[in-house]
């Protein structure tokens, strides 16, 4: 295996204890992944995507198995120096994006920055740039409940990049996104990644994004199957 690989993930496994029993949802799973590389995951619905996804992007505790950036293994990193390893070094695009409902499309965008002690300018400038990006200079003081589905999908993806992490994890970052809206995205990703060697792994459908992915993680019964 790849030793000096920007993240190595290594014999990763998932279990959940419930009443009726135990369900093994990752059953060994090892990549590893190179900086500037980008990486899809595919699957049936169910597969462990959104969990792999979690674990590797410190948000989750695997059962056993490793997680290592750098060479360092966050896996047994207490969780104050997790915060912060995430924060400046992870963005990450949830299924169901998790926005902040009682702040408007800039101030979800400019908490990462606040949160890591930027001044509140800095963060508005880098928030109203993003936001710009993706088509939103428009929408910067709506609120969550005031932006649609696909608006949402974009504040949250725009969050994700506010520190200009070294790695983007995203899980369906187009899932509610028209076609052109999708590609817009799709393209913000590829610059990212050609301008910044932004590192990426994507669980998606959208078959233009997947296209452009270096390399297809695909996980069947809990293993890579491919
Ligand atoms: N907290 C939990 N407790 C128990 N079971 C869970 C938990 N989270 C996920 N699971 C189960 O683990 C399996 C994998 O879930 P996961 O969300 O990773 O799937 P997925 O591949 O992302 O699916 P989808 O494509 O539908 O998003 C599912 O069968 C799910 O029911
Ligand atoms: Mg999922």
């Amino acid at each position: 295996m790849n030793s000096t690989a920007f993240l190595r993930v290594e014999n990763l496994r998932k279990e959940f204890r419930k009443k009726g029993g135990t369900l093994e949802v990752l059953k060994g799973i090892s990549f590893t992944l190179d900086r500037g590389e980008m990486l899809s995951v595919v699957g049936v619905s169910g597969a462990g995507k959104t969990t792999l996804l979690q674990i590797v992007g410190t948000l989750d505790r695997a059962t056993s198995g490793n997680v290592v950036y750098d060479g360092q293994d966050v896996t047994s990193m207490p969780e104050g120096k997790l915060a912060e390893f995430r924060n400046r070094k992870v963005g990450f695009v949830f299924q169901f994006h998790h926005l902040l409902p009682e702040f408007d499309a800039r101030e979800n965008v400019m908490l990462p920055c606040l949160i890591a002690g930027r001044g509140r300018k800095t963060a508005r400038k880098r928030a109203e740039d993003l936001l710009s990006e993706v088509g939103l200079s428009e929408r910067l003081t709506h609120r969550v409940g005031e932006l649609s589905g696909g608006e949402q999908q974009r504040v949250a993806i725009c969050r994700a990049l506010a520190m200009d992490p070294e790695i983007l994890l995203a899980d369906e970052p187009t899932g509610n996104l028209d076609k052109e809206t999708a590609g817009g995205v799709t393209g913000l990703l590829m610059e990212l990644n050609r301008k910044k060697g932004l590192s990426l792994v994507v669980v998606t459908h959208n078959e233009e994004l997947a296209g452009r992915m270096h390399r297809v993680l695909k996980i069947e019964d809990g293993r890579i199957v491919r």
